[in-house]
């Protein structure tokens, strides 16, 4: 048992909690990070956008050697996939990045432990690793805790036959069929991975479409297309009863449209949503408020102990890495003294990894519609674009969406090849209160995709020049 005493104790090393200690070390704060998984990175590097990406990547150049490159003249004999050849690049650059923020750590001055932290009063914790236990007492906390998949009613994670998100990137073989439960993020994205890679893919959602609430329905509209071509059977107002084992495949009961159906696979998934990790750090023995299971902090993150921070999932959503970051800073500058807001941030973009991708930032056009505000919108297809054209990338739009008087720019969706690479300037834009001129009569390089943002504002002010006006 050692005794520590630190300035700040972060307690989690996402995303959040170790772009925060790293802030804190740069501002010369003696802080102690720590993270009871194997390594530092949280979810997002270790189980959960690296590794994701890794694989969409890996079944994206399988998909297109296969279907897009011999359109292209490229033809190649035969192709097939070196699984464990996969899962084992895929590890290394986990291995790579999380070796990289632990250096990033020891270089700006920050201790660094691996082990389980909670805390036992509203200045004291504990930690214990494998080997060992430590007391630390602490002038300030971040809470980065993040969050875990959730389940439904009859779905709990046997992790065998009931697969969560982590499963279906350690998958050890490629499975041949595969039941989504969630039509959302995770299994969308993970989902197009095996379906590239061979496998049939059933999704059972609950709402309308696709991605609902996260994404306008034309948008998600052109991803269901593309995942029907790829034989998907894709059932909405469906909603998942329950599963038992048949042989060594899984039987899914579903009800949809008042009929009671049945689908075998190898596995069934659940990606319904994730819970903040609330309960897993000593919440009351410190006095911090938990409401509507999320740690409740005002604008400067702070919680109900003012002197204990909280960022990232386990304040609330949305749940994406680069908010947690943003808020990791933050809470940093706050200890040094500062008085940053989260009401300073105007623009939080989204990225889903589907086939096309899909990106968004600001306000999405449904949303505009419910809200009944006064709107101009601009919309232009990655098929009259010359680089789309290129590189055989043709699906999707891009569609920007003004303010009618002022056509201040609201929003951007984005639904097509590279879209993940394309929204930051949208980003940049709304954060500028940007309005469609700036966005128009900004000379974008040709060919490239980037042009599109400038013709879809280009449409909204009704002055297109690659499409025909309406
Ligand atoms: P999600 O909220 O994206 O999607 C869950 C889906 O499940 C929704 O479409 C919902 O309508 C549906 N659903 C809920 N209950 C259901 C039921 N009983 N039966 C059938 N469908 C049901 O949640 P997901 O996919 O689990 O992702 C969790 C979080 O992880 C997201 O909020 C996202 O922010 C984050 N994430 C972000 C990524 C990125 O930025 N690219 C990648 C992966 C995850």
């Amino acid at each position: 048992m050692s005794e520590k005493t630190v300035d700040t104790l972060v307690i989690g090393g996402g995303p959040g909690g170790y772009v925060a200690a790293i802030r804190l070390g740069q501002l010369g704060i003696k802080t102690l990070v720590v993270d009871k998984d194997r390594a530092f990175g949280g979810v997002c590097l270790n189980w959960g956008c690296i590794p994701s990406k890794s694989l969409i990547q890996m079944a994206g150049a399988y998909d297109k050697t296969q279907n897009l490159y011999p359109k292209m003249g490229v033809l190649v004999d035969s192709v097939s996939v070196d699984w464990p050849k996969t899962q084992q690049w895929k590890n290394t650059i986990i291995q790579t990045l999380t070796k990289g923020i632990s250096g990033l750590l020891k270089g700006n001055g920050v201790e660094q432990i691996l082990g389980t932290a909670t805390l036992t009063s509203p200045y004291s914790a504990e930690i214990v690793t494998k080997s060992e236990k430590h007391t630390v007492k602490f002038k300030n906390a971040i809470i980065a805790t993040g969050s875990t998949p959730r389940s439904i009613p009859g779905f709990d994670f046997d992790h065998e036959s009931v697969l969560d998100s982590t499963d279906l990137l350690e998958l050890m073989e490629i499975p041949k069929s595969l039941v989504l439960i969630g039509g959302g993020v995770i299994g969308l994205e993970l989902g197009t991975v095996y379906a590239k890679l061979g496998a049939k893919l059933t999704v059972i959602e609950v709402m309308d479409q696709l991605l609902p609430n996260i994404v306008s329905k034309d948008v998600s509209d052109v991803v269901h297309k593309k995942l029907k071509k790829k034989g998907t059977d894709i059932h909405l107002k469906a909603k998942a009863k329950s599963w038992k084992k048949v042989g060594n495949q899984v039987e899914v009961t579903f009800e949809c449209k008042g009929k009671e159906h049945k689908v075998q696979a190898d596995f069934v998934s659940v990606a319904v949503g994730r819970r903040a990790n609330t309960d897993s750090f000593g919440a009351e023995k410190a006095g911090i408020v938990i409401e509507k299971g999320f740690i409740k902090v005002d604008d400067q993150l702070r919680t109900s102990q003012k002197h204990i921070y909280a960022i990232g999932d386990v304040v609330g959503q949305p749940m994406l890495a680069h908010k947690a970051s943003k808020e990791g800073e933050i809470a940093a500058e706050n200890i040094h003294g500062e008085s940053y807001s989260t009401d300073d941030i105007q623009a939080i973009p989204s990225i889903i990894f589907t086939d096309p991708e899909i990106a968004t930032v600001g306000l999405i056009e449904d949303q505009v519609i419910k809200d009944k505000t006064p709107y101009k919108v601009g919309k232009f297809p990655y098929a009259s674009s010359g680089r789309a054209r290129s590189t055989g990338e043709t699906d999707g739009f891009v569609k920007v969406i003004a303010e009618k008087e002022s056509e201040i720019v609201l929003g951007v969706e984005m639904v097509g090849g590279h879209a993940s690479d394309l929204i930051a300037e949208a980003g940049l834009a709304i954060e500028m209160t940007a309005e469609l001129d700036d966005l128009s009569l900004t000379v974008h390089p040709h060919p490239t995709l980037g042009e599109l943002i400038m013709e879809a504002a280009k449409v909204a002010k009704g002055e297109p020049i690659h499409t025909l006006k309406k």
